[in-house]
């Protein structure tokens, strides 16, 4: 029984197949090399991510260089108006019930030291008696008496004059 494949044909499909395997190998080593190369370049550099780079790396404030003015304004004026309040004490004001709250009643609340008890008639009497004058004076100035030691200005001495004085005139007034 003789096969329908020639010899001749048999010896073509031999070759052919071989080159086709040739080939295929060929392909496999050139997908290796290729790789291989690409493995070893460095990366493109896009322009796009080394922006996002550069905007994390710059310093704070530095990326919105329009704000930056405004920001440095801000920050100065803030300083400024806490500069100033601090050095008027309770941001200046002459409330005298406001200033004696935060200050005088420290003492004159609870008698600390000896301090007469904005509340205690008796003990204030004596002490009105001496004209407004020399309570504010004795205020401004400190004043030791046989009760104890009054501060200068209560111990603040960013207190201004005219706070000494309102904090006094309302005290007298809470006693009269
Ligand atoms: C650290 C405690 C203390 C604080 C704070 C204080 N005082 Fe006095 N103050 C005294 C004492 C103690 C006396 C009594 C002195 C004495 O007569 O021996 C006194 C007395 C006075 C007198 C009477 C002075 C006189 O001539 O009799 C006045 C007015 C007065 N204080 C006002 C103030 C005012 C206003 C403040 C707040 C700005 C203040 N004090 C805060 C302790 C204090």
């Amino acid at each position: 029984m003789s096969s329908p494949i020639t010899k001749t044909d048999l010896e073509f499909l031999k070759r052919f197949s071989m080159l086709i395997g040739v080939l295929a190998l060929m392909a496999v080593a050139f997908i290796l090399l290729a790789l291989y190369i690409y493995a070893k370049q460095p990366p493109a550099a896009s322009p796009a991510a080394d922006k996002v780079v550069a905007d994390r790396l710059a310093p704070v404030g530095e990326s919105y260089a329009g704000e930056t003015g405004r920001a440095a304004m801000l920050a100065a004026e803030e300083a400024r108006k806490k500069e100033a309040a601090s050095r008027v004490a309770y941001g200046g004001t002459t409330d005298g019930k406001a200033i004696y709250d935060q200050l005088c009643s420290a003492c004159h609340q609870s008698g600390a030291g000896g301090a007469p008890i904005l509340t205690d008639k008796a003990a204030w009497a004596p002490r009105i008696a001496q004209g407004a004058d020399t309570l504010i004076k004795h205020a401004t100035e400190g004043y030791t008496g046989r009760a104890g030691i009054m501060p200068a200005r209560g111990g603040n001495p960013s207190l201004n004059d005219e706070q000494v004085k309102a904090s006094v005139l309302w005290m007298i007034d809470q006693v009269k």
